[in-house]
């Protein structure tokens, strides 16, 4: 007989996607057995988790996970007080301050990191690119020093492997307490200089932010540029690394793309959808809960795996197959981030970023193309995805012909 796989176990990391199809068929709901927690994998289920019409679920169990590193953050936040807070901030991350304001800093930054690798023929995506990219980005949003962009990307980096640190290794825990230390250090008086003289960055503006007479305390705003960190650049880091290595085992797709840049928002909805970068996100349970399969007792903690409602069969045609041509997706525009792939979430907590990640993505994505028109993988090199909460390849080892800009 089948056995309920260990979402927590290295060989599971090595390929989900397989025990993925075991669970939606065979275990739609169990709980696992180290944790303790609920596992749900069938699309209907976990976007009526995430939806939450009744106010059955909570965040409150991100406390022990996301406190010690970031504090307090809108992702702990429920009800009301989440409201308020999705309220002071979400108006930041879209429409004439997105366009205006930080298209210029995606480009510009996109700019300067391809300049630096552009006439050498090879590139590491993930380490040269991708992972320094969205961090460069959200660190000139907030309007930080370019001479503090190289300790903001130490922090990213400590406060990654503290949230990815399955194996429990102390060192890295300690490192992302120290993390929460020196980034207080360091935001905080930043954030007091700015609430006095605010400018035109998006610190200011979230020092500044007021819904129905509330305001964030410095300490609410420190958390959520720290939460930034992970949310915004860990995430969009894998989307990109994501989009490439799907495209590059599709070379008729990648092809395609490089003939009509249109198609570049159909592969990064289709790379969402197919290897989404967060795979598990945690609700707990208020009260008793009915989904497929049983109930989940009040007071649980149920593990939503995206990246095994992705690829349900009742909801996507081929489920395993990447087609950036595929019908049944829908896509977001430049004016809505709704999509029906569960990889930015859905309901209250859905991805308050999607726009920006979508601006920097799409730029990014292009800029690439033009500078590496005949990319392709070095020698032997077959890119694999690591991680279980979030997931993406490692690395990227490209070559290319350098071309003029
Ligand atoms: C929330 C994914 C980019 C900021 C979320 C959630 C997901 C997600 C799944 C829901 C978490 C939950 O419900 O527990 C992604 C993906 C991205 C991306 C896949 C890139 C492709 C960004 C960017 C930013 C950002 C660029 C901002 C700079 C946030 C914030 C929340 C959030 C602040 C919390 C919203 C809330 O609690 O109301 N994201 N994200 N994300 N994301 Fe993103």
């Amino acid at each position: 007989a089948p056995q309920v796989p260990d979402i927590l176990s290295p060989g599971f990391e090595a390929n989900p996607y397989q025990a993925y199809r075991l669970m939606r068929d065979e275990f739609p709901l169990f709980q696992h057995e180290a944790t303790g927690s609920y596992v749900i994998s069938r699309y209907d289920d976990v976007a009526y988790v995430f939806k939450d019409r009744k106010g059955e679920f909570t965040t409150e169990n991100y406390d022990w996970q996301i406190e010690p590193v970031h504090g307090r953050t809108i992702l702990q936040l429920s009800g009301g007080e989440h409201a308020v807070r999705r309220a002071l901030v979400a108006p930041a991350f879209r429409g004439s301050d997105l366009r205006e304001k930080f298209l210029p800093v995606i480009e510009r930054n996109s700019r300067t990191l391809i300049d630096g690798f552009r006439a050498s023929g090879s590139v590491d995506l993930v380490a040269d690119y991708a992972s320094r990219f969205p961090v460069n980005v959200i660190a000139d949003m907030l309007g930080l020093d370019k001479a503090d962009h190289a300790r903001f990307h130490g922090w990213y980096t400590a406060v990654i492997a503290f949230l990815g640190n399955l194996s429990g290794d102390p060192e890295v825990a300690r490192a992302g307490e120290r993390t929460r230390v020196e980034f207080a250090e360091y935001m905080l008086p930043i954030i007091r200089e700015r609430r006095t003289n605010p400018g035109d960055d998006l610190l200011s503006t979230l020092c500044t932010a007021e819904v129905d007479g509330v305001r964030m305390s410095d300490e609410d705003v420190k958390a959520f540029c720290s939460l930034l960190l992970a949310a915004g650049g860990e995430t969009t880091d894998k989307a990109i690394a994501g989009i490439f290595a799907n495209l590059l085992r599709h070379p008729e797709q990648l092809e395609a793309v490089r003939a009509d840049r249109s198609l570049i928002p159909q592969a990064f909805a289709e790379t969402l959808r197919y290897t989404p970068p967060v795979h598990m996100i945690m609700r707990q349970a208020a009260t008793d809960v009915a989904l497929s399969g049983g109930t989940v007792p009040a007071g649980a903690t149920v593990t939503c795996l995206i990246g095994a409602a992705n690829r349900d069969e009742s909801r996507y045609r081929d489920p395993g197959t990447f087609d950036i041509f595929r019908t049944d997706l829908t896509t977001t525009t430049a004016f809505s981030a709704a999509a029906d792939h569960l990889a930015f979430a859905l309901g209250r907590h859905f991805c308050v970023g999607a726009l920006l990640a979508k601006a920097e993505v799409e730029t990014g994505v292009g800029h690439l193309l033009d500078a590496m028109p005949d990319l392709r993988l070095a020698d032997g090199f077959d890119p694999v995805e690591h991680g279980v909460f979030t997931r993406g390849p490692k690395t990227l080892p490209l070559r290319f012909t350098p071309v003029s800009p």
